[in-house]
């Protein structure tokens, strides 16, 4: 019924919410497949190059994983040891590819590269993470939820919590607004979405009866819901001097055990997308840590390693998700 073949994925805006609902669904059915030794391979002979000018854990070994699951194969580029973005436009290197590859997968800056790639390479393109959109993560979120709670998604809410400024932010976001859910962000206004995002999102959740809250006030935006989600409070190719200005601004924002109970719900799970700061160590300057105590960051120890926490969910449910993209859109 659904006919994704030679699809993109740039942003969850290239998909309907009955598209992602799809893919949701042979997700499921892949990682059941995976788990009882049935899964059949309907990536043979692909080709798939794994572009990262970022670090990642997840992300990379999902592809990996899901294409050899798959019987695919691939060829990681990692930010040095290939000519892309600075002895060789990405115009030159996306067409170099698009010859040689069935698809490209791309984490890296700006989202004009990724569909940049996906404009000159004319084969199917992934976005591995920009620093705007992460895709990929927002299915693994959402498969996660489903797997966690006995409704359906556009019944389901959550708050995202920090630093909504960023790729997960805005995916987060734009998802929730597509699927109809109750969507929440709390953040101090400085780190709110851009207002195109918002606007965007608000004009989806017409269509979709979606629920939008985006407010700094946590009591109100916390309140009874079914998930709360965090990330990061300094992305991936932000400076680190960041970091002294976003610990004063989000720390009354980290995810600890008291705004857990503030939700008022006994059963609410906790979310995010990884790697979490929570355990790290930093250097962020004598001033800072002097006032804060930044043992925990976005989450504390004890939310982070709580029966609450469905993280290492997320973290699995990337492989599978990936692999229904892969399939959805490669696959024989
Ligand atoms: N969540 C996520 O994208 O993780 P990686 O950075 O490890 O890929
Ligand atoms: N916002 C984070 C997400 C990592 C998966 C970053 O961009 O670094």
């Amino acid at each position: 019924a659904f006919n994704l073949k030679n699809r993109s994925l740039l942003t969850l805006r290239d998909y309907t919410p009955r598209e992602i609902g799809f893919l949701l669904k042979l997700a499921a059915d892949l990682k059941t497949a995976k788990y009882a030794g049935t899964e059949v391979p309907r990536l043979q002979g692909k080709d798939i190059a794994l572009i990262f000018e970022k670090d990642s854990t997840r992300t990379r070994v999902g592809f990996e994983v899901a294409a050899y699951d798959q019987g695919a194969r691939v060829t990681y580029l990692g930010p040095t040891g290939n000519h892309m973005g600075h002895k060789e436009s990405v115009k030159d290197t996306a067409r170099v590819l698009g010859r040689i590859y069935d698809a490209i997968e791309y984490r890296g800056f700006g989202q004009e590269i990724v569909a940049d790639l996906a404009k000159y390479s004319g084969v199917p393109v992934y976005n591995g993470l920009t620093n705007e959109f992460h895709p990929t993560q927002i299915l693994a979120d959402f498969l996660t939820m489903q797997e966690h709670i006995e409704k359906p998604l556009h019944k389901v809410s959550y708050v995202f919590i920090g630093d909504a400024a960023n790729n997960m932010g805005d995916s987060l976001l734009i998802g929730g607004a597509k699927m109809g859910m109750d969507v929440r962000l709390c953040a101090p206004k400085e780190c709110w979405p851009t207002q195109a995002i918002q606007d965007e999102a608000q004009a989806l959740a017409k269509e979709t009866g979606a629920r939008i809250m985006i407010s700094e006030d946590i009591d109100a935006a916390v309140k009874g819901v079914d998930f709360v989600y965090t990330d990061v409070w300094v992305s991936m190719g932000e400076p680190k001097e960041k970091w002294a200005e976003r610990i004063k601004l989000l720390m009354p924002y980290q995810v600890n055990a008291e705004l857990i109970a503030k939700t008022g719900n006994p059963r609410v799970r906790f979310m995010h997308c990884l790697p979490a700061f929570h355990n790290a160590e930093t250097t962020v300057g004598a001033e800072i840590e002097a006032e804060f105590d930044i043992s925990a960051m976005e989450v504390t120890e004890e939310v982070f390693e709580s029966p609450a926490s469905i993280v290492f969910d997320q973290a699995e449910n990337r492989l599978h998700t990936i692999k229904a993209v892969l399939v959805a859109t490669l696959g024989a």
